[in-house]
This record gives structure tokens, sequence and C-alpha cells, in this order.
């Protein structure tokens, strides 16, 4: 095996009535005044706000809202939201939602101490302090809630970029799968193609890993089978828990361990995809992307895609496995072709250029702008 750090502070709750544990969570660090981010509402038809409002009021925290993240938050909403963090004095932040929620939530904290907060994704800033984050996960995929990193989008600049710093773990994070059973459905699809993608990226780096690899097939496997469990019964717990903390396991540091910090490029091509679409879901268009950027990348390191032609996909090549994927996918409903998120042909060039700008792509390939677009192509 390579070198690996390995590192992760933050402390989950997980299980049913954990939310009403935060409370005192938070108070045992002090806390006194917390910022609420939360998105378009749905916290407060499923029940979470009126158990997050009891367990903080329980404890004497004190607490100022701010509604309206969006899927693919924006620079400018976190802008305005840092400026009520200030003004409130506020010591901790608590993201209420899914990634878009917790991913503006790190870009609030890191901001807070911030002249620029752009320029920590234009990597001309570093984070050097960060309010402390609290986090209640209603929608699993992006493991936001394990990890370091946050994506935002600047509608201005048309980038949607991510940046990270050890400083944005969530202190604790409280994962109740039961709160998940509100979820439209293409929304847990999104979430569960996420969380294979965040596998993938560093699985088809495998050579000799085996513990890692390992591993990282029964995280897609186990998320397979508990899509189709949801997809028969939405409100199956057991299904929606393995779901849940697959989704963490996926990008919390243990699908990479010793796998070279990963490709990202159908990532990256992804980020493209939606910050010249904010209307098309992460996992929507990583749903595209992928298995395009498997068939275009195969002969790389053949052994491993052969290995997940047959260990996923119960296949002898992998040309057939891609297939099965789609299929798949398309069984759950999610989008397969670029056609199925209105995107014009017309349009690949300037995804392509789009997923360039921040710098090379690819690790199991290098990516060139040829590539891109060929995969684009294979994807339209
Ligand atoms: O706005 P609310 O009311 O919260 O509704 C949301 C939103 O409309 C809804 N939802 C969430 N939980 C629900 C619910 N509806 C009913 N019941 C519930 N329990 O779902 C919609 C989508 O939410 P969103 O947070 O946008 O989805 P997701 O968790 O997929 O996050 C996507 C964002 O995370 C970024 C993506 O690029 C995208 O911007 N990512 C973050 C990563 C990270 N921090 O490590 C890594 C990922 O690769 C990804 O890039
Ligand atoms: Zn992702």
């Amino acid at each position: 095996m390579n070198n690996f750090v390995f590192y992760n502070p933050t402390k989950i709750l997980f299980g049913k009535n954990q939310i009403q544990l935060l409370g005192k969570e938070m108070k045992s660090n002090n806390v006194k005044k917390v910022l609420i981010l939360a998105g378009g509402g749905s916290i407060k038809q499923n029940g979470v706000y009126d158990v997050t409002i009891k367990t903080l009021s329980k404890e004497g925290i004190e607490s100022v809202e701010v509604w309206g993240v969006r899927p693919n938050p924006t620079l400018d909403h976190a802008n305005e939201a840092i400026k009520i963090a200030r003004d409130n004095n506020v010591d901790a932040i608590l993201a209420i939602g899914g990634g878009s929620v917790i991913d503006e939530s790190k870009s609030i904290a890191a901001g807070f101490y911030l002249d620029n907060l752009w320029d920590v994704f234009e990597k001309k800033a570093l984070i050097e302090k960060a309010l402390p984050i609290y986090t209640i996960l209603t929608l699993s995929g992006t493991c936001s809630e394990m990890d370091p990193f946050a994506v935002l989008s600047n509608e201005a600049e048309q980038k949607k970029w991510g940046m990270g710093s050890p400083l944005l773990f969530p202190k604790v994070s409280v994962i109740d799968p039961s709160i998940q059973m509100s979820l439209p459905w293409h929304q847990t699809v999104n979430g569960g193609i996420d969380a294979i993608s965040h596998t993938m990226e560093f699985y088809f780096l495998g050579t000799n890993e085996e513990i890692t690899i390992s591993m990282d097939e029964a995280i897609i496997n186990t998320i397979i089978k508990s899509i189709d469990a949801l997809q028969v019964d939405s409100k199956d717990y057991s299904a929606r828990s393995n779901l849940a903390w697959c989704a963490t396991l996926a990008l919390n540091g243990n699908s990479g361990v010793a796998l070279k910090g990963g490709d990202w490029a159908s990532h990256r091509i992804e980020h493209g995809i939606s910050a010249l679409h904010p209307e098309v879901a992460h996992g929507a268009g990583l749903a595209v992307v992928f298995p395009n950027w498997i068939k275009y990348c195969a002969s790389e390191n053949p052994a491993q895609f052969k290995r997940f032609a047959e260990k996923i996909w119960n296949c002898d090549n992998i040309e057939d496995a891609v297939e099965k994927m789609k299929s798949k996918f398309r069984s759950w409903s999610a989008p397969t072709t670029l056609r199925d998120l209105n995107i014009e042909k017309s349009e690949i060039e300037a995804i392509a250029d789009n997923a360039l700008n921040i710098g090379n792509l690819g690790a199991v390939k290098p990516l060139t702008r040829e590539d891109v677009i060929k995969i684009l192509e294979f994807s339209y």
C-alpha cells in the first residue's frame, strides 16, 4: 500500500431521535448563539426544524436564521449570510439540509474571518480560522457532513468551484436516516449516484490496496441494493440507514485510503455542466458523465476496470458493465444523456472549457480538452 494520512475529527450521532442530543453537544462546546442555515423549507414540513429549535432552547442556545440556500449554492447568498453572522455575533453555524446547505455553512464559517470569501476558492487566500460547524443531514450523498470540502457557484463568473480546509470538518453531525423518508425519489437517487461516484473516483486508481478496494465494492454494491429496496418501499429504514452510512463512508476518507487522492475528472466535468446549467443537480450530472468517463478511460488500468465489471455488474468486460450501469440508472429514472438534461450538443465545448478552467484534469488518465470533448460527445 502507498503511505497515507488518515484524519477525520467529525463526531457522528447516527440514528433515530439523535437530533434531540445536539443541543447538549453544542452546549458542552460552549456555543451560545448559533446561525441556523437552511434551504427552501423542507425541514419545516418534515418536523426537523421544530425538534432542532426545541433542543437548542432546552440548552439556552440563542439562534438567528438564514433561509433560502439553493441547490448548487451561490457565493452571493453566502456573502449575505456572512454579514448576518457578523451583525449577530454568532459563535457557531448549524446547517440543516443536504450538501448545498452544509457546503454554504462551511463557506460562511470560513468567510466570517475573511475579506473576500471567493479568494479561497481561487487559492489566493488561506483559511486560518473558521467558526465551528454543526450539521443535521437531511439528504445523504455528498458526505459534506463528514468531510472538509465545500463547493460554491460564483454566478457572475459562471464558476462552480470547490475548496477545503481541515478547519471545515463539522464538529458534530447528526445523521438520522428516518428524516430522509420525506425526500422526493429523484433526490434519493441523486444522492446515491453521487456517493457511488465518490467511491469510483478513488476505486479506478486501485492496484494492490485490497482492503480499500474491497470496501469500495461493498459500498457501491450496498448503495445499489439500498436504492433498489427504496424504490419498492421509500420508508424502508434498513435501506435508508445503509444508504446513509455508505454515502458518508464514500468520502470521509475511508474509501480513498492509499488511493492517491482520487481522480475527480468526472466531478470536474459535472461541475462544468452545473456551472452553466445551475438547474442540473450534481448527482444527475454525474449519472450522465461517469459511465462515459469509464468507457473512455478503461484501457488505462484494465485489470481494475475488469474487476469493477465483475464485482459490481457481474460482467466479464467493461463495455457490458457500462451498459448495465446505465440501464440500472435508467431503472431509477436517472438521466443518462446530456439530452436528458436538456443540454444542446453545441454547448459541449463551453462545458469542456469550464471544466478545464481550474487546471489539469484526471489522474487515471490525464485529460486534454479533446478528451473531455469526446467524453461529453459519448454522453450526448
Ligand atoms: O432546500 P431544501 O428544503 O433543503 O430541499 C432540498 C433541495 O431542494 C431537498 N431536500 C433535502 N433534504 C430533504 C429534501 N427534501 C425533502 N426531504 C428531505 N429530507 O433536496 C434538494 C437538493 O438538496 P441539495 O442539498 O442541493 O442536494 P445534495 O445533498 O445532493 O447537495 C448537492 C451540492 O453538494 C455539492 C454539489 O456540487 C452540490 O452543489 N457537493 C459537495 C461535496 C462536498 N462537500 O464534499 C462533494 C460533492 O461531490 C458535491 O460536489
Ligand atoms: Zn459528488
